[in-house]
């Protein structure tokens, strides 16, 4: 399987620091072509620019959200079609942020990542506990119940992959014991036997706090396949050496 680490730059970035954060990585890239696959998640106003700056490096593109419908009267917001159109070839759903911030509930992520695939890209399905859900020992319990409400029904595997967040742990220089992500990954790898048919080769990225203090040891956990980061994705060194972390 090969490894994805994605960057997620949320509401960050303007043209010009967006920009030079692409070339910056897809010059690294071409210089040293990685084992592992790069991703990134620019705000839907880069999306064109960072395209045209990653062309031919064989980083790839990704939307941080999608509307469950094809095309229509939803001001504001952008189809799987339009991501997919500008170069995308991932989209990440249910990221917690959009879960609070946007009240989106396990069957709207489940409907975004089925639109997502039917036009044809791979769905990053983000999972994860609350510190209260966490402290209430329910992380296991709370990321299945998730997992089997956010994946849609008999999914393409080669369309899915999935992020486990810890919500405690986003942005906050947190991140549980290893052991801890040892247990959830290997989890959410049992759950997604019962959910897909390829469950074995969908990607399951760690996310929450990742740098590249800690990228190493996370990556050498069985079933992290990958990593999902933000704050550190935003400076192209950290977002580098993280990505020589995960080989
Ligand atoms: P962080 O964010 O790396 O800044 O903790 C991760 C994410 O929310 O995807």
């Amino acid at each position: 399987m090969r490894r994805l680490v994605a960057g997620n730059w949320k509401m960050n970035g303007l043209r010009a620091d967006g920009v030079a954060l692409a070339r910056d990585l897809a010059g690294r890239v071409k210089a040293a072509p990685r084992a592992s696959e790069l991703l990134l998640c620019p705000p839907a106003t880069l999306l064109a620019p960072v395209a045209e700056a990653i062309a031919g490096s064989g980083i790839a593109l990704g939307g941080q959200d999608c509307h469950a419908e094809a095309k229509g009267a939803h001001t504001g917001d952008i189809a799987a079609p339009m991501l997919k159109d500008a170069g995308c070839a991932y989209v990440l759903v249910g990221h917690s942020e959009r879960r609070r911030g946007h009240h989106e509930d396990d069957a709207a992520v489940r409907a975004k990542a089925a639109a997502a695939a039917a036009a044809g890209l791979c769905a990053i399905v983000c999972v994860g506990e609350t510190a209260a859900e966490r402290d209430g020992g329910r992380t296991e319990a709370v990321v299945v119940r998730q997992l089997r409400g956010s994946v849609p029904p008999k999914p393409n595997g080669a369309r899915l992959a999935i992020a486990y967040e810890p919500v405690w742990a986003i942005g906050t220089g947190r991140t549980p014991t290893l052991r801890d992500v040892a247990g959830v990954h290997a989890r959410i790898r049992a759950a997604l036997r019962e959910l897909v048919a390829e469950a074995d080769g969908v990607r399951i990225l760690y996310g929450g706090s990742v740098t590249p203090a800690n990228a190493r040891e996370l990556l050498s956990i069985a079933n992290v396949d990958g990593a999902l980061v933000g704050g550190a994705s935003l400076v192209a060194d950290d977002f580098w050496s993280i990505a020589q972390a995960c080989g």
